[in-house]
């Protein structure tokens, strides 16, 4: 689990609740039902794709509640949509839970019983959802903050989990579900979070926070922090997402990525943009509020090293080595190199 590797302790759980319900904050779901997915299926035709994303689905059941009331939009139709409801998260064991797709009896003050009935089969201590449902949904591990994004979207509904990432950080997430989504595709917050700037998306209804997304060319969005899930794309359909295949390049530097001693890059202003799949052993974040600054996440032994070495490197414009430091799980040099500056963007960065 992604939390292991970045150092996370119990403390910092938290970070990850997972609480959430059926049709959680109804005048939303009401919306989507009576507004947004009829206009949604009016635009397409029979056998074309329909695409929702529920990020940060918890247990699962938003992404269930999306497909219940597709299902239901669709079910009167002869030909109907083909229906998608991509449903991810970082944390393994609420997916775990939302595959199963059991859940107790005390549903039943969200779900009405015509829902229940048709949607639900009775189980002993609650009820499990319906194959129909079920089928409907693919469940898959994601980290909103490094892994790529679902793309081709019509709706994504992202609830209650940007009141986690601090204000820069979501502003690359909003980018970045600009960029997931279909030219009037819909973007659902939870109804405590909103959308600085107005530059990609339009209100549709402040109250319930939901957004249409501006037509407008956007840059080619950042993947704002931390791939986490990434060596864990191999089973079945559990695989997301945009699949190309890579540029030699890409590859090169992948496999470098993995083979070489891990690093991590830092930006002049001290940001962690970007770690090796092994480098997470010498981090641990903090608790508080989520940081990029390197020092803070840095493991405490290794800080006062790391400062001076940047900083020397930094003032030089060359390599400098650091003393080998011995660390509790590990024994391992640290060194810094920084690239001379270059015509690709990549000066005053630090490996
Ligand atoms: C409070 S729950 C919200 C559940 C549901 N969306 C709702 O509103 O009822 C927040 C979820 O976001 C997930 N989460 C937090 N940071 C995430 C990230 N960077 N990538 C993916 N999921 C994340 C957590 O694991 C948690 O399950």
């Amino acid at each position: 689990m992604g939390r292991q590797s970045l150092g996370l302790a119990s403390r910092q759980v938290d970070l990850l609740i997972t609480v959430t319900n059926f049709f959680r904050d109804a005048m939303v779901f009401e919306r989507l039902e009576r507004q947004i997915l009829p206009e949604l299926l009016k635009r397409k035709a029979a056998g074309d794709n329909i695409r929702a994303w529920s990020v940060g689905c918890a247990t699962g059941e938003e992404a269930y509640s999306l497909a219940m009331l597709l299902i239901e939009a669709t079910s009167a139709m002869d030909s109907p949509q083909n229906l998608q409801v991509f449903a991810s998260d970082l944390h393994e064991q609420s997916l775990a839970k939302a595959r199963e797709g059991f859940y107790p009896g005390d549903i039943e003050s969200d779900v009405n019983p015509e829902r229940l009935k048709r949607f639900f089969e009775r189980e002993s201590g609650g009820y499990r959802i319906r194959k129909e449902v079920r089928e409907l949904v693919v469940f898959a591990p994601h980290n909103l903050l490094g892994d790529p994004p679902f793309s081709k979207l019509d709706l994504i509904v992202c609830r209650n989990v940007m009141i986690y990432l601090q204000r820069d950080v979501q502003r690359d997430v909003i980018d970045l579900f600009h960029y997931s989504l279909l030219p009037d595709g819909v973007l659902v917050l939870g109804t405590s979070e909103t959308i600085d700037s107005g530059d990609l998306f339009h209100v549709d209804e402040k109250k319930l926070s939901i957004y249409r997304r501006r037509n407008v060319p956007a840059p080619e969005p950042r993947l704002p922090v931390f791939p986490l899930s990434r060596s864990r794309r191999t089973r079945g359909q559990d695989v997301p997402i945009v699949a190309s295949l890579p540029e030699y390049r890409t590859l090169h530097q992948a496999i470098i990525e993995r083979c070489g001693p891990p690093s991590v890059l830092v930006s002049p202003d001290d940001k962690l943009v970007h770690l090796t799949e092994l480098a997470g052993r010498f981090l641990s974040v903090p608790g508080g509020e989520i940081t990029q600054n390197i020092f803070k996440l840095i493991r405490e032994e290794l800080r006062m090293e790391l400062r001076a070495v940047i900083h020397d490197a930094r003032k030089r414009s060359a390599v400098q080595h650091s003393r080998a430091i011995s660390i509790t799980c590990d024994t391992r040099s640290m060194s810094r190199w920084l690239r001379k500056p270059g015509e690709d963007g990549s000066r005053s960065f630090s490996l």
